[in-house]
């Protein structure tokens, strides 16, 4: 009957569908998402596909356009110009759907400060129409996994700052969310609260999408398994954390141990031509090479030397990162 009833509508969404053909395993979509604050362009024709059930990660320094991208991906904000999907629904049109799918950790913890922690979750679990008997259990399950059963009933003023970080990704999560948002879910927790957190997502990855901001790298090598870098509101890269090392190139970096005279073969190899850069602790030897086939040249350099090891010091992501922003993570 419907079919009968909306054939312009029907027909719409054919056109449309063959316009933006969106795989079945896509989870999120931006296609070329502008978004200007008056003369200031935080996103530039931003372009992104994440794949259902994946953890992903997006990386970028202070000011890249990170927030703002989520925010457009979760409904709170719409983008000067493009467009973006979430589970198969447009950001500018189909919001209150999009919103009932998602969990969202905003960049600043949002709680209601005259709601006791656990409230806090109650009211969440509501405004998702969730059954009583179903968001009780879900809510003491999260309280105890999350380290805050003991602590429900005090309000969020009166928490640390990762205790209240804690309770935010714990309300994400009451209502089964389809795409988690972490816009820097761990940032100020200890180290102990953070892998806490890491477990939870780790522990429910499959379930659902997750989509998270991060500073610390090492979180996004642990957890996710696609990683994309952003400057300036634009995307620079994209792949697995090995993906993105091996697109880092020009030179290699090894570490020599002595067994003794180290500074002395630290000068006869901070002369030759194809070191790049040199540093000395205790009686280990980094040396950067323009090219690795210089190794060659090096260990002849280090005839006579007695060595306890060579070996080639992994690439970081942190490398990858600061080669392609020109920045450190955290200025
Ligand atoms: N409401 C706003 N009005 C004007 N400019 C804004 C607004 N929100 C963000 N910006 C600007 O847009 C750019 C992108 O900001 P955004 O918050 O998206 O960056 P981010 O990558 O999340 O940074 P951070 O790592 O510091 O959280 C920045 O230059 C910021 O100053
Ligand atoms: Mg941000």
């Amino acid at each position: 009957m419907h079919r009968d009833i909306f054939p312009a509508y029907h027909a719409r969404s054919c056109h449309y569908n063959l316009l933006f053909p969106m795989k079945a395993d896509t989870a999120i979509i931006a296609r070329a998402v502008t978004k200007r604050y008056g003369s200031l362009t935080a996103l530039d024709s931003f372009d992104l596909e994440v794949e259902r059930g994946t953890i992903f990660a997006l990386l970028g320094p202070n000011g890249a356009g990170k927030t703002t991208l989520i925010r457009i991906l979760t409904t709170l904000m719409r983008p000067t110009s493009g467009e973006a999907f979430v589970s198969g629904l447009n950001t500018a049109r189909q919001g209150r759907e999009i919103r009932r799918q998602i969990g969202v950790v905003p960049q600043e913890n949002s709680l209601d400060r005259y709601l006791t922690a656990r409230e806090n979750l109650e009211l969440h679990a509501r405004l998702h129409t969730m059954e009583p008997k179903k968001y009780r259990r879900r809510i003491d399950e999260l309280l105890e996994l999350f380290g805050l059963a003991g602590r429900q009933h005090d309000f969020p003023d009166t928490f640390s700052g990762g205790m209240q970080r804690r309770l935010v990704v714990a309300r994400a999560l009451i209502h089964e969310p389809m795409v988690l948002f972490l816009d820097e879910p761990t940032t100020g927790l200890d180290p102990q609260s953070r892998r806490a957190v890491w477990d939870y997502i780790r522990s429910i990855a499959g379930r659902m999408t997750i989509f998270l901001t991060t500073h610390y790298l090492e979180e996004a090598e642990q957890l996710c398994e696609r990683i994309a870098i952003m400057d300036h509101g634009r995307l620079i890269t994209i792949g697995s954390s090995a993906e993105l090392k091996a697109q880092l190139t020009g030179g290699a970096t090894y570490e020599i141990e002595f067994a003794d005279r180290a500074e002395l073969f630290a000068e006869a190899l901070r002369r030759m031509s194809c070191v790049g850069g040199l540093e000395i602790a205790d009686r280990v030897v980094t040396v950067k090479l323009e090219r690795w086939e210089c190794l060659a040249e090096v260990v002849s350099a280090l005839n006579g030397a007695e060595l306890r090891r060579i070996s080639l010091r992994e690439r970081t992501l942190e490398e990858v990162f600061i080669s392609l922003t020109g920045k450190g993570v955290r200025e």
